[in-house]
């Protein structure tokens, strides 16, 4: 995306992102149901065959952050976190769009996410980005607390594949 130098801007997340990714994380993810996640944790996940993710910043400040796990043409939104202090201004569904159209990029036509039962903010954040219910775990956060399963159909579009250039 282009921005002005004071308007949010995302970027790759980069192998040397991991410790900012645990601030920030820790700074975000504060509900009981949330799991804790180090730096050790999202280095193994950013390991793992198509995993990939994006840092928002706000000026020079980053205010954001999401990680994505794809499989041929399905991809998990795994984390999506905005500071508490950056929250109510779109940066999530803007973050959310700009994670999945690099997804749909790579291939993937469907996206999956689970969210906790609970989780007001983050279910409105995915039902304005379009997502829809396709299930429900009981008991699956701590709590314990439901998780509510969504989907999203993408327009699928690899940049390696010559009928969609
Ligand atoms: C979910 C999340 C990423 C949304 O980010 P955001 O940039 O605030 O997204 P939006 O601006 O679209 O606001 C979404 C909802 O948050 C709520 N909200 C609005 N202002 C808020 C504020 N100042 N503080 C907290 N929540 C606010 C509203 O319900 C809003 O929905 P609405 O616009 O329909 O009223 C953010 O709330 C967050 O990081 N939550 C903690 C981490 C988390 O639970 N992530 C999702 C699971 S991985």
């Amino acid at each position: 995306m282009t921005a002005d130098r004071t308007g949010p801007v995302l970027q790759p997340i980069g192998p040397f992102d991991v410790d900012l990714l645990a601030e920030l994380h820790h700074r975000c993810f504060t509900a009981i149901w949330d799991r804790p996640w180090n730096a050790k944790s999202f280095a193994d996940v950013l390991a793992m065959p198509g995993a990939a993710g994006q840092i928002l910043s706000v000026g020079d400040a980053p205010v954001g952050f999401g990680i994505t796990l794809q499989a041929v043409d399905e991809v998990d939104v795994l984390l999506i976190g905005v500071l508490p202090e950056a929250r109510g201004a779109g940066l999530g569904p803007m973050l959310l769009d700009s994670l999945l159209s690099a997804a749909a990029s790579r291939g993937a036509a469907r996206a999956l996410l689970e969210v906790a039962a609970e989780n007001r903010a983050a279910i409105a954040t995915y039902t304005k980005v379009g997502f829809t219910i396709c299930g429900r775990r009981k008991q699956y956060y701590p709590g314990p607390t439901d998780a509510i399963l969504y989907e999203r159909a993408l327009n699928s579009c690899r940049i390696d594949d010559k009928s969609h250039q």
